[in-house]
This record gives C-alpha cells, structure tokens and sequence, in this order.
C-alpha cells in the first residue's frame, strides 16, 4: 500500500507540471508529493525549461536544489504564477488541512500570493469532511500550554507534535499542536475561531485557496476542477 501510495504521488505530481510554462515563477510546496514535482521539474530545468520556485520550507528548498531548480524570494517577486502543493485532508468544496510536515505558514504564505494554487496528492486525502487528520496549529513556544488550553475550550485534544523524541520546531521556530477535532462542521468558522486566540500563529486549515486538485489513484491522475 505505501509504495502504491508513492506511485499515486508521482502520478499527481507529474500530472501537475503539464501546468507549468517557461518563464513562469513557482510556489513550491512541501512534503513527499512535492518531492516529485520538483524531482520532474528539475529534470526539465536540465532540458531546458526556464522557471523559478519560491520554496514553502527548509526541506524543500533543499530538494529544490539538489534538483537544480533555480530559487528566489518575495524581494524579488510579487505574485507567483502557480503554487504546486500537497495536503494531508482535501474536502468536496476543496478546503483543505495541511501541515503534516509542519510547513503550514510559508505553505500558506506562499500559495495565498500565487495567481493558481493546484494541489497535488494520492486519492486517499479526498474526505467527505475535514477533521480525521488531527489540525495542525502553529503557536508560539512562549506559554503554548495555554494557547493548547484555550484550543482545549473549543472542542479539541491538542498534541504538541514530537519527532524522534524531541519537540518539533518549526522553519519559523514555532510549535506544533495537533489538534484533534473530529469531524470539522464549519471549516471556515473553526479557522476564524483560532486566528482569535492568543499564541495562535497560524491554523493548517486552507480555506478558499485551491483552484484545481489532482488526484492519483490506480486508475491514473485525475484532474477535478
Ligand atoms: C506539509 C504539508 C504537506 O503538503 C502535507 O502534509 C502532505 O504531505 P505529503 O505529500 O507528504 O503526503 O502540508 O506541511
């Protein structure tokens, strides 16, 4: 299932780059579905093709130069032509929940200043209602235990997210709260809610930001407007 899982990925992120055009300046977004649209994308930039990314993480600005993409910033770019992208949760009206791999902000900073965001992943992210995938909420380390009681109040089980026994910090040196919510009714107002709350940074719920989704499964890419 996982190496399907990957093949779906490279499917969707393939399928992506059919929207890229020469000249064009990129979003770059993060996590391991991206990892093979910038993989394909550096294979093109050695063929030739003319872009530029704006990485949305430390991690892909890595891979992104492993790759040979060519890189810039928001001091020399306004507006991005296209954000590529994945997500942990996609809903019907394609909100979605991001932050899996903790890159909420700059993924959110990045795709809110592209013209097009497309989101890319494997058919399993499609959900009838956003919150089975625990909300990521990035807050400030300072008294995040009571920006989590403050989550608490509004109906969640906030987790201070840990990688290999060590509190997880940010590109933004942030914390993580996975917050786990349930089913989400109201994304949009859930959303409102925490921007309120004091500590909160920012939430993985992207409402309103995605043009296009392409989705992989066995039977191929699919593209759903
Ligand atoms: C990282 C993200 C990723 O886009 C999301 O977690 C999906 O990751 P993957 O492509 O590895 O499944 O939001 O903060």
């Amino acid at each position: 299932m996982a190496e399907n899982q990957d093949l779906y990925k490279k499917a969707a992120a393939e399928q992506a780059v059919e929207y890229v055009e020469d000249g064009m300046v990129l979003g770059l977004g993060s996590g391991t579905t991206v990892y093979w649209l910038l993989k394909r994308l550096g294979e093109l930039v050695d063929q030739g093709l003319n872009i530029k990314g704006i990485p949305s993480s430390l991690r892909t600005e890595g891979w992104a130069k492993e790759f040979g993409i060519p890189l810039t910033d928001f001091s020399e770019v306004e507006m991005l032509d296209l954000a590529i992208d994945g997500a942990d949760e996609i809903d019907p009206d394609f909100q979605l929940t991001k932050g899996g791999g903790g890159s909420l902000v700059r993924e959110k900073l990045v795709n809110a200043h592209a013209k097009r965001v497309i989101i890319i992943a494997d058919g399993s992210k499609m959900v009838d209602r956003l919150g089975k995938f625990p909300l990521p909420v990035e807050v400030l380390q300072f008294a995040w235990q009571r920006t989590a009681d403050k989550i608490a109040a509004l109906g969640a089980t906030p987790v201070l997210r840990e990688r290999e026994g060590e509190v997880f910090v940010s590109n933004n040196g942030n914390y993580i709260l996975d917050c786990a919510f349930g089913s989400i009714e109201n994304p949009r107002a859930l959303h409102s809610e925490l921007k309120l709350l004091l500590g909160v940074v920012e939430t993985g719920l992207f409402i309103d930001m995605t043009d296009k989704v392409i989705l992989a499964g066995p039977d191929g890419a699919q593209v759903i407007n």
